[in-house]
């Protein structure tokens, strides 16, 4: 496995076909955050409007640290799940009391604060921050265990952990938001559940489940 050759791939696709996502204007880590939150569960074509108007409503961290939640969750109708808005402004207030309204740019602040969790921390310090920090989600374990082969259970939490550290050795230091959004964007857009486009796919090289037709066994996931 040539890790230089797939991790330079990755980026340089995604820098070639990216999608002009509203958020991918932005590199503030409070843009990112909120987009990120979003996305945890709901669709991207979904989150598109709810993202331009919640960050239209709410420009800034301070904006939104110091709006009623009523309004906050009047912004929010509709996307569903409204703890995640609830613990995004409590999120922001923390932020505001305790690191002077700037998103903490180490891993251990980011993770105490209410509704970051290591998803969202490494999109943050990844995407807002360049830091080669992992951001491992669904897409990223599908893909990966793909290109690799690995059968861990992905319903396992200790899973996560195994490909926080593949990603610990592919994640360029020069570009690790184009690498960790190359990801998420290969897995939404090409390396799909049901219908990988393989024919498509930047990385079909270095796949060894393309490799052995297995694309469709992988990831693995138990039943609890
Ligand atoms: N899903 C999760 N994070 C995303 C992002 N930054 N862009 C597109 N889809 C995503």
């Amino acid at each position: 496995l040539d890790t230089r050759q797939l991790s330079s791939d990755i980026v340089q696709w995604f820098h070639d076909n990216k999608r002009d996502l509203p958020w991918r204007q932005s590199e503030d880590p409070y843009h990112i955050w909120i987009s990120e939150v979003m996305l945890q569960q709901t669709q991207v074509d979904t989150v598109i409007p709810y993202y331009n108007t919640f960050v239209s409503r709410f420009p800034t961290l301070n904006d939104l640290a110091y709006a009623d939640e009523e309004t906050v969750l009047k912004t929010w109708e509709g996307l569903g799940y409204y703890s995640r808005a609830r613990n995004l402004q409590k999120g922001v207030r923390e932020v505001v009391e305790t690191y002077g309204s700037k998103v903490p740019d180490n891993k251990k602040d980011i993770l105490s604060i209410k509704g970051i969790g290591p998803y969202t921390a490494g999109a943050v310090l990844s995407i807002a921050y360049h830091q080669p920090e992992p951001a491992v989600d669904g897409n990223v374990m599908r893909v990966l265990s793909r290109v690799l082969l690995i059968d861990d259970d992905i319903a396992k939490a200790r899973t996560r952990l195994l490909f926080e550290n593949i990603i610990y050795d592919l994640i360029p230091e020069t570009d690790p938001s184009g690498f960790n959004q190359g990801l998420m964007e290969i897995g939404a857009l090409v390396c799909k559940p049901k219908q990988p486009k393989c024919d498509v796919c930047p990385i079909a090289a270095h796949c060894l489940a393309n490799e052995e037709g297995a694309q469709l066994e992988y990831p693995v996931k138990k039943k609890k």
